[in-house]
């Protein structure tokens, strides 16, 4: 039997594309994909700080490139990935972390524009931006695909109905279309995320009364603690590389823990 042998952890030359790219996990995840020598493209809705991005690596000559895109709207994610494209000429992966988070709701409180606001920006603009990329994927000759879920995909807390139900179904998304696209050589896997330190995990602390309040610790030598979104960006990294050539269709966990915990 001849293996194959993993390959390497580099992202190098790789061009990849990604969502939320402005601010918190898409923002680590794309300078330190940078960092590793890849050439991003990213996309979002923070214009201010997606452009100061930008300019930062513009100066530096670094391969960033920020354009700001509503995910949930199919001919700008269409446009996207066509200036991506036309940037870099080729595409190797994705990662979509463009995400929305709303608290402090049972179901019969949640308004129709409240369900489908985070449903079509967590899940549905995922389907979106993927219809629009797997054919270059495809034309590279493979690729990986990153979507970021959530521990809320595997359990929750109360009053987070929509929020816990778009991250399961990123979970079952990604492993729908890790087996549909196994044979164009395309990995997909979903990303079971913690607590981060990113402005979605800050605002929420702060209605829930402080990270102690809500059993967490910024103390770094604790299980369940709030991640730095860099912690983040290095298994997305890793997910991205050669390395993972036979991690797909995972729910590839990266919690600090938290849901190893029984009680
Ligand atoms: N922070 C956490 O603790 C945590 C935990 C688990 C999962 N996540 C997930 O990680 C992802 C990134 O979140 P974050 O923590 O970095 O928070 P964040 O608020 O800093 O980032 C979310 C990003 O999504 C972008 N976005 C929102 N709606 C968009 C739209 N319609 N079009 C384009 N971009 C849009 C925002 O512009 C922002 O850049 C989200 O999917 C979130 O659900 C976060």
């Amino acid at each position: 039997m001849n293996w194959t042998v993993p390959g390497s952890p580099s992202v190098e030359g790789r061009s990849i594309l990604v969502t939320g790219a402005g601010t918190g996990i898409g923002r680590a995840t794309a300078e330190h994909l940078v960092a590793q020598g890849a050439r991003v493209f990213g996309i979002g809705l923070d214009g201010q700080e997606g452009s100061e991005l930008g300019r930062k690596h513009a100066e530096a000559g670094t391969a960033l490139i920020f354009r700001e895109t509503d995910v949930t709207d199919d001919a700008e994610v269409r446009a996207a990935v066509a200036a991506a494209l036309s940037a870099y000429g080729r595409l190797d992966g994705v990662v979509n972390a463009a995400g929305i988070y709303m608290t402090g709701k049972r179901l019969e409180d949640v308004s129709d524009a409240e369900w489908d606001r985070t449903i079509a920006v967590n899940l549905t603009a995922i389907f979106r931006v993927c219809r629009a990329t797997l054919p270059h994927l495809r034309a590279a000759g493979g690729g990986s695909i990153v979507n970021i879920a959530s521990v809320h995909a595997l359990a929750t807390v109360p009053g987070v109905p929509a929020y816990a139900a778009s991250k399961a179904a990123v979970l079952g998304l990604s492993r729908q279309m890790a087996l549909d696209y196994a044979v164009d050589h395309i990995r997909v896997n979903a990303l079971i995320v913690g607590s981060v330190a990113t402005r979605m995990t800050l605002d929420g602390l702060d209605e829930a009364g402080g990270a102690e309040a809500a059993g967490l610790s910024f103390a770094t030598d604790r299980i369940a603690r709030i991640a730095d979104p860099r912690e983040i960006a290095t298994g997305i990294a890793f997910l991205l590389s050669d390395a993972a050539s036979f991690v797909t269709g995972s729910g590839f966990v990266i919690d600090g823990g938290m849901t190893a915990r029984l009680l």
